[in-house]
């Protein structure tokens, strides 16, 4: 097959993905991104097969055969709950694929007593190499904390940044020794070695809140670690397709970021989920002040006398499967003539759109949907906040107490509503694990209870006094 041709279909891989890319920034445009996307990726593993080189096409076929099966059934059993999890394991097999393949490379030049390695190659090696097999262990340790395997919390020791710094000044050394000298493997085990070795113990003191910042960093590594595979095998479709994914993943790590209100810096070595976060989480404020229990009937009350209401989503809407339930008592609501809107949080519930994602399946209009940025500034004159399973993203805390390990996290401004419900099933905190003031203010009312039950309940008894 002519290689300028297989050139031509990576370029049009290229163009595909890039504007899939573009067109998954709105959720109106999304699916055909996602289309677009993905036909991209099959132009550019068509491509790859008409170069054939080392395997024979039944291996090929029979490795696709179970690996979608593998994944067919994965993505038919995963609870959206457990996306983020899903996504930790998804860059950590291609970290490992980039590794293997990167060593696969090294191995086959060193058995070939006339290979020389030169250029681009050797580097392109060592980061595949590199990169991929931090990718792999770190993502490795971000699942089993995600999925509670290990302790959640950031596991700090004494001296950590120390060993952690030298250990990252060998890592350099060795890295270095690799590129001028590939064809010694000593040099290679080295690197793969502390590689594995850091991708762990960089991603040990990560905990709480901070995983999902770590898991889109890990993405955005081995986009990188594909990069230089696609180096190493001279493909510039895996060059294209690894870059896009490296740059997408860092400008999604930022985005988490400042919506956290935390540098980077401080994500990866501030070991956020080390301090003592269940303080105050006994369910009394430390000012002696107690939350008040109301039901779903005080709710109807106060709304038949509103005229505007935010809704605010988060996690525990997503774990009672309540977006259809929170529809409906929207659409009752604006069919008595108050204006409902959703508050969206960048960081509700457990993965970026999260909360987006779960009110267009409930066929939620994109309009009704308003960002942090824009929405604050409209609870002040508003009737009614109705918080549905959301904790952390209206702590004001994250405004006020300098000692909170959420301090500086920009947060929905709830608690300048007239009234404020909330709706959660107990006073246990949310992820970050921390208490709520919120729940203690003189306007807060909270209705105790699963979302999705006390949101059909209001809607019987908004229903009932109409
Ligand atoms: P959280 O602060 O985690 O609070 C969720 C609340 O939902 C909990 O307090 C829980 O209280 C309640 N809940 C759980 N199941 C429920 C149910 N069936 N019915 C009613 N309530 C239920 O959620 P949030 O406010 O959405 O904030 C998100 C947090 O997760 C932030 O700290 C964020 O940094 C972090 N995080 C975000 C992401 C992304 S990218 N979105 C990813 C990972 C982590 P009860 O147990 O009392 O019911």
């Amino acid at each position: 097959m002519s290689g300028d041709f297989v050139q031509y279909a990576y370029l049009l891989s290229a163009v595909l993905l890039i504007l899939g890319m573009r067109n998954l920034g709105s959720p109106k445009t999304a699916p055909r991104g996602n289309l677009l996307a993905s036909l991209g990726m099959a132009v550019a593993v068509v491509a790859t097969l008409l170069i054939q080189e080392v395997v024979s096409y039944w291996t090929v076929f029979a490795g696709m055969l179970v690996g979608s099966a593998i994944g067919l059934l994965l993505a038919l059993r995963i609870q959206m709950t457990a996306m983020p999890q899903m996504v930790a394991l998804l860059n950590g097999f291609g970290g490992a694929a980039s590794a293997l393949v990167s060593s696969a490379e090294l191995l086959r030049y060193a058995r070939d007593a006339d290979a020389s390695l030169g250029g681009i190659v050797p580097l392109a090696i060592a980061l595949g190499v590199l990169i991929g097999g931090l990718t792999f262990t770190g993502s490795l340790v971000a699942f089993g904390k995600l999925q509670e395997l290990l302790r959640g919390q950031a596991v700090v020791y004494p001296g950590q940044r120390v060993v952690n710094g030298l250990l990252g000044l060998l890592v350099l050394c060795v890295t270095a020794a690799m590129v001028l000298d590939p064809l010694s493997l000593q040099w290679f085990y080295g690197v793969l070695a502390l590689a594995l070795l850091l991708g762990v113990l960089l991603i040990i003191p990560i905990g709480g809140a901070d995983m999902p910042v770590v898991i889109a960093l890990l993405n955005s590594y081995s986009g990188l670690a594909a990069c230089a595979t696609g180096f190493v095998l001279d493909n510039a479709g895996l060059v294209i397709a690894g870059s896009l994914v490296g740059a997408s993943g860092l400008i999604l790590t930022k985005v988490m970021c400042d919506a956290m209100n935390r540098s980077l810096g401080n994500v990866l070595f501030g070991a956020f989920g080390a301090v003592d976060a269940t303080a105050g989480s006994s369910g009394g404020a430390p000012d002696g002040r107690t939350a008040k229990g109301y039901t779903p009937e005080d709710a109807a009350v106060i709304f038949s006398n509103a005229r505007s209401c935010i809704v605010v989503p988060g996690y525990g809407m997503a774990v009672a499967q309540a977006q259809h339930a929170v529809r409906e008592l929207a659409d009752l609501l604006g069919s008595q003539g108050i204006g409902v809107k959703f508050a969206i949080h960048p960081v509700a519930g457990r993965m970026p759109g999260h909360m987006n994602v779960l009110l267009a399946e409930a066929d939620v209009p994109y309009e009704a949907l308003v960002e942090m940025d824009h929405i604050n500034p409209e609870f002040p004159e508003t009737d009614v906040a109705l918080v549905i399973g959301a904790n952390d993203v209206v702590n004001p805390d994250a405004r006020t107490d300098q000692g909170s390990p959420i301090y500086g996290m920009p947060i929905l401004d709830v608690d300048r509503a007239q009234h404020v419900f909330v709706i959660k099933r107990s006073m246990n905190p949310g992820f970050a694990g921390v208490q709520n003031p919120l729940f203690f203010n003189e306007n807060t009312m909270m209705i105790f209870g699963d979302a999705k039950g006390m949101v059909l309940k209001i809607v019987e008894a908004v229903k009932a006094l109409s």
